[in-house]
């Protein structure tokens, strides 16, 4: 190795040293993104049918009359869209609708689907009215998106048959279906797909009193004794996200096993929530690091979202989909065109005077 490597190799560590890698959002116990051991939990807990879903009137009241006028006609339900937030429900209400609706279901997603071929095997292969279920539905590749169009629009599909000049088009039918799309970033979505969706429904964040229904429901499913109040402190530390909720309800009954009698009142979540430091925002080391890096190197803000992701070693992305959506939400944090600005709110959870702000302009 020559001196010039040896002296990137000292610069990269120390660029490394003075921007500490957050942790990976797999490790982060508030984390909306799914963790590798939620998933046979989650299964557990998901509800089946529209009964069971706790919170989101409007979606509820939207998508039960829609299904009852689809089931009532006879016909496929209208292509349904849904987005929001990570953890609130999205793949809970795909399963759902084809549960309420009596038909098959199939999974997939818009990262795994790459060639042509998979999309048109699946097409090719949908039984009735079924409902075909893509999860990260932005991220469809853009050939694959127009192969879907006239599938959705009247379900035809066009296919080349053959190479070079002497190849055709063969026009194949498919069955009537339901498609389903679910997005965290649905402004990612192009304007001819999202033209598709005759059904367009946003998940909100939760309230702590439906998150409170949400994990009652949870406990009794998995036999844990709980009360209102103990219920309530995870509820209102979950961020609105009923996959956070579950899985600190998960944490805390261990806490509860080991070091009170296995149920789970106001001390016990307190004490248990407090080991995990999860403070009452719900909020983990890395939403602390964020607000501060506004509030601290830029002044407040307004800072750009990928100036911001460089000074936090994080990808814009993951900024936008899963830290911002709830300090927005909380009122922490403000999204304006010139960037990001830290609020009032914020100042005062640090306990910060936002007059440094004027002091550093001279
Ligand atoms: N309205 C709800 N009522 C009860 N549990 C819910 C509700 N929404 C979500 N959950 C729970 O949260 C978990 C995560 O939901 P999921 O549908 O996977 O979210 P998304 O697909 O939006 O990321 C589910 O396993 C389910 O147990
Ligand atoms: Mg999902």
């Amino acid at each position: 190795m020559g001196i010039t490597e040896d002296r990137a190799t000292i610069r990269a560590v120390a660029t490394l040293r003075n921007t500490p890698k957050l942790p990976d959002q797999r490790e982060r116990l508030v984390s909306a993104a799914p963790v590798e051991d939620d998933s046979s939990f989650e299964l557990k807990l998901r509800p089946q049918r529209l009964g069971e879903f706790i919170g989101q009137a409007k979606v509820k009241e939207n998508l039960a009359v829609a299904i009852e006028a689809a089931r009532s006609r006879g016909e496929a339900l209208d292509h349904v869209l849904l987005y929001g937030p990570p953890g609130l429900g999205k793949t809970t209400l795909a399963t759902i609708i084809a549960n309420e609706l009596g038909v098959a279901f199939q999974q997939t997603s818009g990262p795994t689907l790459q060639i042509k071929g998979d999309l048109t095997a699946i097409l090719t292969n949908l039984r009735d009215k079924q409902v075909l279920f893509i999860d990260e539905v932005h991220r469809l590749q853009p050939t694959l998106e127009e192969l879907l169009y006239s599938a959705l629009e009247d379900y035809k599909l066009d296919i080349l048959i053959g190479q070079g000049p002497a190849a055709r088009t063969h026009t194949m039918d498919v069955k009537p279906f339901t498609f389903v799309g679910a997005t965290t970033r649905a402004g990612l979505l192009s304007a001819p797909l999202r033209s598709r969706f005759g059904i367009v429904l946003r998940l909100e964040f939760y309230s702590h009193e439906d998150l409170r229904i949400i994990v009652e429901r949870s406990a009794e499913i998995l036999g844990v004794e709980i009360n209102k109040e103990g219920a309530l402190e995870i509820a209102s530390r979950s961020r609105g996200t009923p996959r956070i909720a579950n899985r600190l309800l998960r944490r805390v009954r261990d806490y509860a096993q080991v070091r009170s009698a296995g149920n789970i009142d106001l001390p016990t979540s307190q004490a248990a929530l407090q080991m995990l430091e999860v403070d009452r925002y719900g909020f983990d080391e890395v939403d602390r690091r964020l607000l501060l890096a506004i509030i601290e190197k830029y002044q407040g803000g307004p800072v750009g979202v990928n100036t911001l992701a460089a000074a936090l070693a994080e990808e814009p992305d993951a900024i936008e989909e899963i830290y911002e959506p709830f300090l927005i939400q909380i009122g922490f944090l403000n999204r304006t065109p010139r960037g990001r600005v830290a609020t009032q709110l914020a100042y005062d959870h640090f306990g910060i005077t936002p007059n440094r702000r004027q002091s550093s302009l001279f």
